[in-house]
């Protein structure tokens, strides 16, 4: 896709790789709508900031009321919201778990309806649903976490296949893991200065947008 003059929505651009995206495609002549609950951290002059929360429908369909007033075509979703928790199944809370379902599966999901709605009507457009490797993987500290994303990658795989109906392109990110500066905030003293920096694995996702459609893309950090 060249990006200039593109209509583009990032969603948890406050932060970490969504806001090392909208760092970079704020370089690249785009039209950036930015959403999440602080959304005014994404410290991007030009955009847009919708200050909204995933977990709640309603919140998400305002939100999208609110872009169509400035843009009758949404060419690109980054649907990058999301949480972590890593923890054994038996210590986590019924919030916790609520929180990364809601957050992780079914906000993304609310977010992707509002946009694939818009895009299929005009018969294109891609959605990018940033996963994580976590979505391919089977990990005993990560089980709800795990089937959140899993259940995202479903989702994205299912929404593929329509989507060749409907001139949608869809694709499915998984990384491997980030510095990014929340994120790991949950999980004092783990160690991350092994993992990738956000904003390599920006560069990685802004090159797959430039070039040949992909389904799927694995970023990690190649093994020694
Ligand atoms: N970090 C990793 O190692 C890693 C690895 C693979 C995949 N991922 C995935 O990559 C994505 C980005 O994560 P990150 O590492 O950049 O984490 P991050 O720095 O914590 O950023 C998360 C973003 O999601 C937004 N968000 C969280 N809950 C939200 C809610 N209820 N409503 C709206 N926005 C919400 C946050 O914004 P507000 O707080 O302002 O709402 C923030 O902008 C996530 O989907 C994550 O699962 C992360």
């Amino acid at each position: 896709m060249d990006l200039d003059n593109k209509s583009v929505v990032i969603v948890g651009a406050s932060s970490g790789l969504g806001k090392a995206l909208a760092k970079l495609l704020s370089k690249e002549g785009t039209n950036l709508f930015l959403i999440s609950r602080k959304v005014a951290l994404s410290n991007i002059p030009s955009a847009i900031k919708i200050a909204a929360d995933v977990r709640k429908a309603e919140n998400i369909k305002i939100a999208f009321e609110e872009i169509d007033k400035h843009t009758g075509s949404i060419d690109l979703l980054i649907n990058c919201a999301g949480i972590g928790l890593l923890k054994d199944l038996r210590e986590s809370t019924i919030e916790e778990i609520n929180d990364v379902i809601d957050t992780d599966l079914k906000g993304a999901i609310y977010v992707a309806q509002e946009v694939y709605k818009r895009m299929a009507e005009k018969g294109s457009g891609h959605i990018i649903n940033i996963v994580s490797t976590s979505g391919l993987r089977a990990r005993p500290m990560e089980t709800v976490y795990c089937a959140a994303k899993w259940g995202l990658r479903g989702f994205t795989e299912s929404l593929q296949v329509a989507g060749e109906e409907t001139g949608v392109k869809v694709t499915g990110v998984y990384p491997g893991g980030m510095k990014s500066e929340n994120f790991w905030k949950i999980t004092p003293g783990k160690d991350i200065s092994g993992f990738m920096d956000q904003n390599e694995v920006a560069q990685k996702i802004i090159d797959l947008i430039k070039g040949d459609y992909q389904k799927e893309v694995t970023i990690e950090r190649p093994k020694k």
